[in-house]
């Protein structure tokens, strides 16, 4: 989607504002990692912005979450050009993808609904990556007490969770 806005009294000056073209990177699902380069139109006196933020010199813009966003482009004339921006998330890793699995089987009963147990739900990624210390806590070492309540999962997934959580815990990995 692409609009022309004047600032201007003379509107007929913003007729020349040239279609916004970008570039971007794919973003975390939970950390705002993505990012948006402006590739045109490019001019010393031009200004660029992403969404509410402030117009800056730069045509570079990092700590862009997963999502819409808007692009601007603005003239010394205060002509404006703008685009949407789609970030799309990055790809998730096997380790990730495999314990999400797990957790989708084996917890989910429990926590994931309008009223997870503990606030906690592991059908969703974030709260995965958020709390892998106490996934790793109650449902690798019992501690204070196993998760599941009834008692640990088979050795052979708790050792993929251990995988993942050695290997970094991260989306990607
Ligand atoms: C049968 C229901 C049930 C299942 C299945 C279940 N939980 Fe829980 N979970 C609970 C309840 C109830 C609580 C709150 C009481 C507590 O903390 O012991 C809880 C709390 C938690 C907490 C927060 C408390 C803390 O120590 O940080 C974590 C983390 C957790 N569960 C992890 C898991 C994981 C991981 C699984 C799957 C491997 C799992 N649970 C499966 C019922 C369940």
């Amino acid at each position: 989607m692409l609009f022309h806005a004047c600032n201007n009294d003379d509107a007929a000056d913003c007729n020349f504002m040239p279609v916004v073209a970008t570039s971007s990177t794919a973003s975390n699902p939970c950390l705002a990692t993505g990012s948006i380069e402006i590739r045109s139109p490019i001019d010393a006196d031009y200004l660029y912005k992403v969404d509410a933020g402030s117009f800056q010199t730069s045509t570079l813009f990092e700590n862009i979450s997963v999502g819409k966003h808007t692009v601007y482009v603005k003239d010394s004339n205060g002509c404006e050009g703008s685009k949407e921006v789609s970030i799309d998330t990055i790809a998730s890793g096997t380790k990730f993808r495999e314990v999400a699995t797990i957790l989708k089987i084996r917890c989910s009963l429990c926590h994931s609904g309008l009223n997870p147990q503990a606030g906690l739900d592991f059908t969703r990624n974030c709260d995965i990556l958020a709390n892998w210390n106490r996934i790793q806590a109650r449902a690798i070492e019992g501690n204070p007490a196993p998760m599941p309540p009834a008692g640990l999962i088979p050795l052979a997934e708790r050792n993929k969770i251990l995988e993942w959580i050695n290997s970094g815990h991260t989306f990607e990995e």
